[in-house]
Parts: C-alpha cells; structure tokens; sequence
C-alpha cells in the first residue's frame, strides 16, 4: 500500500553567506520575491499539493520564521479597525493553522543530510516530502503536487531531476539511471557534487524530494560524505536495491535564488505572472533593454560625502 504524504521538512538553517548582505541578520528564506518571502512560495507549493503539517529544521536567528506564519491578533485588530481588507487578506495567506507547523533546531550546520536527521522524530513512521525553500519553481502544476500525482502511482521514493549542463555536475547532487519514459528515471545510484568527467549523467537533483522514513535510519550514523557534510544525496543511494527510487523530469522553470541574478530573474518571472503587475513591469524592464541606460552608482563613500 502507498501511504500518503502529509509532513513536509523545511531545511531553513543555512546562514545564506550567497545572499550578503542581504542576510547579515535576516534570514535568506524571508528575502521577498515581489512581495512574498520566498520560504512562503514552497508552503503554498505544499499547502497545494495537500500537504498537512510543516517541519521548519531552523538555527540561531530564524525565529522571525515561525512569527511569519502565526497568527498575528495586533496587526490584523489594526487593518480590520482601518478597514483594509484587502491587506489583511494579504497578511493572512502566511498563516498556518495553530498545531500544523513546528521547529526543530539543527544545532550545528553539519549538512543536508544531518538537517533532516534533526527532525526524525517529528517526521515519524510516515513518507514525507523534502523542500529547499531556496528554490522556486515557477510551474502551471505546483512542482510538489506534479510529484505526489506521480508518487500515488509509483510509491517509494521520488526526487525532482532537470539536465544540467556536464560542466555544472559538481554544484548538484547526480543520478544514475537505468531506465527513463523522458519523465520518469528509475535510479540506480546518485552522487553528491562529482567532477563533470565522475558523474554518471548528465541529470541532476533539484530540491523536491519525498522520501520514505526509511532514509532516516541511513541517516543514523552521521557519515560524512561530500565536503565533510551528511549528505541527504548519499543516505538516499543507501536505499537503492531495497526500495524504489525514481528521478522525475517536471515542467516548469527553476530559480535558485541564492544565486543573485536568478533572484532578480526570479522577481521579474513572478511580477510578470501577476495580473495586476505583468503590464508595468513588462514597460519598465523593456525600457531598460531597450534604452540600455547603464547608470553606474557612485560609489557609496563620494554618496555619504566622506
Ligand atoms: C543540495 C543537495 C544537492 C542538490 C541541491 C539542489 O545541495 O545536496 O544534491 O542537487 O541541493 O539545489 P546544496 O545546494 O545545498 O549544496
């Protein structure tokens, strides 16, 4: 029988070195795309695929996290008495119902692997779905409910994969595979960030998973692996030959926003998507191509006059 999926795990420790400045104190999951943080993308992502109860695997300073999506009784008394509907509607599309999310703290920052081994025993005997908030996907089906449409099929375990350029492999975890339909892989090894000449394919993990509770116990020993981290990539290869696992091409397009011109990209992706933003945008960003004003900033000590 395939059990359904209803946990989602959140690895929200990272200190977001990519993002700095930006994240010198605020955590990189609450930067904003438009006007969103972008931590909020992947609970709706979920929330839309079913998904019931979120675990946020987080670390010193992330606690505005969980204030995000509370219930915030003094903000919303405020627009109500104002009578800003609109915003308070807005206000609450971040909140998560009382007992339906939960933290877990990862106290020292020792890989993928080890963040999600942090929230075992929250995650329980059930399958659950890994999610890096870092990556958004922009897609007609939310990429999460693409996957668990396939996994009612497929059961076991199921990882989002794209083509990588070969010269890319070692900035992803790779897949070997034996057996492809052009959307599903059947996998029969998976490596953690190989040089292009090591890796077995050119196909590469993307952050949406659904494991089974099995992985934890591969988990267990704390083995380093990549970069001295426990890698999620590696407990996964242990369950090869004991339980499927498959690798699933999706539509759609991936931002991974820790990279600074994917962030920008991203923003412009998602204001062009909005109905009540795409014609302004469109104007504003086809103006700056089309003019190819390059305004050089002065530099920061000639601006405060130092
Ligand atoms: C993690 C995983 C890697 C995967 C990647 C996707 O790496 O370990 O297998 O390909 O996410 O973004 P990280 O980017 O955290 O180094």
């Amino acid at each position: 029988m395939i059990k359904p999926v209803r946990k989602a795990v959140l690895p929200v420790a990272g200190l977001g070195t990519r993002s700095l400045p930006a994240t010198k104190v605020m955590p990189k999951e609450m930067l904003t795309v438009v006007d969103k943080p972008i931590v909020q993308f992947a609970v709706e992502e979920a929330q839309a695929a079913g998904i019931e109860e979120f675990i946020f695997v987080t670390s010193r300073g992330k606690n505005v996290l969980e204030d995000h999506f509370d219930y915030h009784g003094e903000l919303y008394d405020n627009l109500r008495k104002r009578g800003k509907s609109g915003e308070l509607a807005a206000a609450r599309t971040a909140e998560l119902a009382t007992g339906t999310f939960c933290s877990v703290r990862q106290a020292e920052p020792l890989g993928l692997g080890h963040a999600i081994w942090c929230a075992r025993m929250i995650i329980g005997q059930e399958p659950f779905a890994v999610m890096l908030p870092d990556e958004l996907f922009l897609c007609r089906t939310p990429l999460l409910k693409q996957m668990l449409d396939a996994y009612k099929r497929l059961g076991g375990n199921l990882i989002a994969v794209r083509e990588v350029p070969r010269e890319m492999s070692a900035r992803y975890g790779m897949v070997d595979t034996n057996g492809d339909d052009g959307a599903i892989a059947s996998i029969r090894g998976l490596v953690e960030k190989p040089s292009p000449a090591e890796s077995p394919s050119t196909l590469s993990i993307v952050g949406r998973y659904v494991l089974q509770p099995e992985v934890l116990h591969a988990l267990d020993r704390w083995e380093a692996g990549r970069g001295g981290e426990i890698q999620l990539t590696d407990a996964v290869a242990k369950l090869v030959g004991k339980q499927p696992v498959h690798g699933m091409r999706f539509e759609g397009r991936r931002f991974d926003c820790g990279i600074k011109a994917e962030y920008v990209a991203a923003n412009v992706a998602y204001a062009l998507a909005r109905d009540e933003l795409s014609d302004d945008v469109r104007a504003l960003v086809t103006d700056l191509l089309d003019t190819g004003e390059a305004v050089t900033p002065a530099p920061l000590a000639a601006a405060v006059g130092t």
